[in-house]
Formats: structure tokens, C-alpha cells, sequence
């Protein structure tokens, strides 16, 4: 039996199946944007941890920055003994801030927190408990983000009851016939109909949909909320956890559109692969909570704030954020190349800011019917061809590229030729 099989028979039987995993390899080690499985496989890792690997796997500066860190102290609860390195990521953060005015910004450890204490900060500070979220969107798996979540299968199935005072409208996405002007006007009926502007905390967005299926809030949309919020006193955060740190060709997705949120959720690449989270907001909304009504344990854990500031410092000195901008026209272009054969599967809505970039699989050419099915096989014929490639989206329909930032030009050719060949292959 090789190694990969023994391990997947020790993990059916250990561990349960709600933690799915998309493929039966099993890591063994990893250097910036390649992995080798427990069998000695190479792969290329287009899928980076999920988005968190916009500066690689154990690149040397975030390793180093660890490695000093482990040898001064590893834990001590900022809340019962601080240290300057979550003071000094706090404000290297409120720097990069996108949005103008003082800013403050506290530390967790992963994603679905970071968006729980934003959901927190804006009640404290508003007095108002509801929240609106978009379908589609993807924000945790705790019950809090699972119910602001805007997928039923997996993430609510089972779990119910989901708190209250959560509410969603649709989010644009032109290939499943939602525009901008749906989006807004099913806001303006929701609050007609089931809950009174007054009482809302927050609206919450992803720049651009991750797990949803990789689908840009339009500027227009961005705007008309910003508007909303101010015209009715409620928060807009912007949940950045996959669009943060240079993936869309700026430090945040929201820059793309010039419009200001008042609280940012961040996770995921923000500290190359160490796991920590954060919510960076204006100052006056960040102190509604009281004295000790935010924190965790592990909450900015020295290593992983030592980490991120490694990967911030990776981010400025490799212009990583301009890379994204040339990373992704090269995927562009190749996409569209692949797109005009006749014998891959059929391509669509080639898409993304930045390096943010996915399509869809489609039943026919020129249709936006999704075919999940086929889009299983491509990530299925990937692995064969040694690419971790991940999909997405509510239809199941998206492949997604989320390879790390600082990829070599030529692994890049090398991936995209996999992913070429898979898509051939995928169609049989
Ligand atoms: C936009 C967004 N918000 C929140 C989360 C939850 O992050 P975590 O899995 O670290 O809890 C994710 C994870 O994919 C995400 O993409």
C-alpha cells in the first residue's frame, strides 16, 4: 500500500467526514508554489492553502521571522502579558487601512473570528442587531458565519436553528441574471418588508466572492451600499480574509472600487501560512465594545504576528501587488487561448481582478448552464497531471487559481499547461 492509501485509511477511520477533503494525497513538504505528496509526488499548488499562500509556502523571510520569534517566546496571551509584535503589526495594519481617518485594528486567529468580532464591534457600536449578507457569499463555519453565509448545502445543512436577526439579498452576478440594480432594490424591499433600516448593525460584502465562485462586487454595487450605510448609520464591512494582501492587484479587493468601508475582516495570506486573523477598523467604531468583550487565547499569537510582519514587508520589497496585475493578464491570456479549442471543455466567463481569477464550466459553449460534473473532472484530471486545483462557486461550476504571488514565470507555464491538458482530458 503506498503511503497516500495508508494515510486515507487512517484518516476515514479517525476522523470524521464532515471535514471533507478534496483529494486522497497527503502532504509531505512544500517551497513556494510547489508541494510533494507522502509517495514523493510533485505537484504545483495553484490552489495555495485555500488563499493563503500569496507569498508561497515557507518563504525564507516569513521562516526566518518565525524561527526568531520561537527562540524569544511563543505564547504568553496578549491579553494577560502583551508584546510589541501584535502592537507593531496593529500598526503597520492601520497604515495600510483602506480607508481614510484613524484607524485601530485588532488580532484573532482565523477567518470566521475575524468576521464574528466584526459582527460584534458593529453592534456595540450601533446599538442595532441585525446583519445583511449576500447569497452566495461565503463568511465561516461557525454558527454566527455559517447563518451570514449564503449557501445552504454544505455549510447550513444540520445545523439549524441559525441565530437570528440575519438577512441576505441577492448579489449581481450577470451569468445567473442578477444585476446591480436587482441587488439594491431587493435591499430597499427587504427593508420595507421584513426589517426596518433603524435596526441594522451592518451590511457585510466580499469585494469579491470567494467560495461563492469568484464573482467581483461590481464599484456601482460597492456604492450604493456606502450610501445606504451612511444615509441609515449602519457599518459596511468588507470581508477581505480572500481577497486581502495583494491578490487583486491591491493590498485590498475594495480599492479596486474607491469606495471606504468602516470595518475590514483579514485572515488567510496575512500571515504566509500561521494562523491568524484580524479586523482593521475606524477607530470610533473599534472601541464600542467594552473592556474585555473581545479576545481569544491564541488571539495574535506572537509567531504568527512575527510571521505577519514578514509577509507585509515580502508583499512591499517583491511588488507583489503589481505582480498580481502581470500574474494575472498572463492567466487571462492563456485562458482565452485554451477557451478558443474545440476539444476542452466548454470555458466561460474567464474573470478576476488581479490574480483573483476563475472561470466557469459550462454545458455549451457560449451558454452559462453550469456543469458541475465536468468541472469535477477537471480538478480530478489536475491532480493526475500533478496541479492541486481548486473549484467553487454555488453551482459548483468555477475553477479557481489562487497559485502563490511570488511563482516563478516558468512553474507558471508549467501549471497552466497541467491545467490546459486537464481540461482537454475532462472532456474525454
Ligand atoms: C471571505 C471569507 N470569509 C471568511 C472565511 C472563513 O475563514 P476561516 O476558514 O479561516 O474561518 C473565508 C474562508 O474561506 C472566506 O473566504
Amino acid at each position: 500500500m503506498s503511503n497516500n492509501a495508508s494515510l486515507q485509511s487512517r484518516r476515514t477511520a479517525a476522523i470524521p467526514r464532515g471535514v471533507a477533503t478534496a483529494y486522497p494525497v497527503f502532504a509531505a513538504r512544500a517551497e513556494n508554489s510547489e508541494l510533494w505528496d507522502a509517495d514523493g509526488r510533485r505537484f504545483i499548488d495553484f490552489a495555495g492553502g485555500i488563499a493563503v499562500l500569496n507569498t508561497g509556502h515557507r518563504h525564507p523571510k516569513v521562516i526566518a521571522a518565525v524561527k526568531a520569534q520561537l527562540d524569544a517566546f511563543t505564547h504568553t496571551a496578549f491579553q494577560i502579558v502583551p508584546y510589541e509584535p501584535y502592537i507593531e503589526l496593529c500598526e503597520r495594519l492601520n497604515a495600510l487601512a483602506p480607508f481614510s481617518g484613524e484607524a485601530k485594528t485588532i488580532l484573532f486567529s482565523t477567518g470566521a473570528e475575524a468576521v464574528e468580532n466584526a459582527v460584534k464591534i458593529a453592534r456595540a457600536h450601533t446599538g442595532r442587531t441585525n446583519v445583511i449578507a449576500f447569497s452566495g457569499a461565503f463568511h465561516g463555519r461557525t454558527l454566527m458565519t455559517s447563518a451570514l453565509t449564503g449557501k445552504v448545502a454544505p455549510y447550513k445543512k444540520k445545523f439549524g436553528p441559525m441565530p437570528a436577526g440575519i438577512w441576505h439579498v441577492p448579489f449581481p452576478v450577470p451569468q445567473h441574471d442578477v444585476s446591480v440594480a436587482d441587488s439594491l432594490k431587493a435591499l430597499e424591499y427587504l427593508f420595507r418588508a421584513d426589517v426596518d433600516p433603524v435596526n441594522v448593525a451592518a451590511i457585510i460584502i466580499e469585494p469579491v466572492q470567494g467560495e461563492g465562485g469568484f464573482h467581483p462586487a461590481p464599484p456601482e454595487l460597492l456604492q450604493g451600499l456606502r450610501k445606504i450605510c451612511d444615509e441609515h448609520g449602519i457599518v459596511l464591512i468588507a470581508d477581505e480574509v480572500q481577497t486581502g494582501f495583494a491578490r487583486t492587484g491591491k493590498m485590498f479587493g475594495i480599492e479596486n472600487s474607491g469606495v471606504e468601508p468602516d470595518l475590514v475582516t483579514i485572515a488567510k495570506s496575512l500571515a504566509g501560512g500561521f494562523p491568524l486573523s484580524g479586523v482593521i477598523g475606524r477607530a470610533a467604531i473599534m472601541d464600542g465594545p467594552e473592556p474585555g468583550g473581545l479576545g481569544g487565547t491564541y488571539a495574535g499569537s506572537p509567531i504568527a504576528c512575527a510571521a505577519a510582519l514578514a509577509v507585509l514587508e515580502v508583499i512591499e520589497e517583491e511588488r507583489l501587488i503589481a505582480r498580481a496585475d502581470t500574474l494575472g493578464a498572463r492567466i487571462k491570456g492563456e485562458l482565452a487561448r485554451i477557451a478558443r479549442r474545440n476539444d476542452t471543455v466548454p470555458m466561460e466567463f474567464v474573470r478576476g481582478p488581479g490574480a483573483m481569477i476563475a472561470f466557469d464550466v459550462v454545458k455549451e459553449g457560449g451558454g452559462s448552464e453550469p456543469d458541475a460534473d465536468a468541472t469535477k473532472r477537471v480538478t480530478q484530471a489536475a491532480l493526475a497531471e500533478g496541479l492541486v486545483l481548486l473549484s467553487c462557486g454555488v453551482h459548483a461550476n468555477t475553477i479557481r487559481i489562487l497559485m502563490p504571488l511570488t511563482i516563478s514565470d516558468d512553474i507558471l507555464a508549467e501549471g497552466l499547461g497541467k491545467l490546459e491538458k486537464a481540461l482537454v482530458a475532462a472532456q474525454g
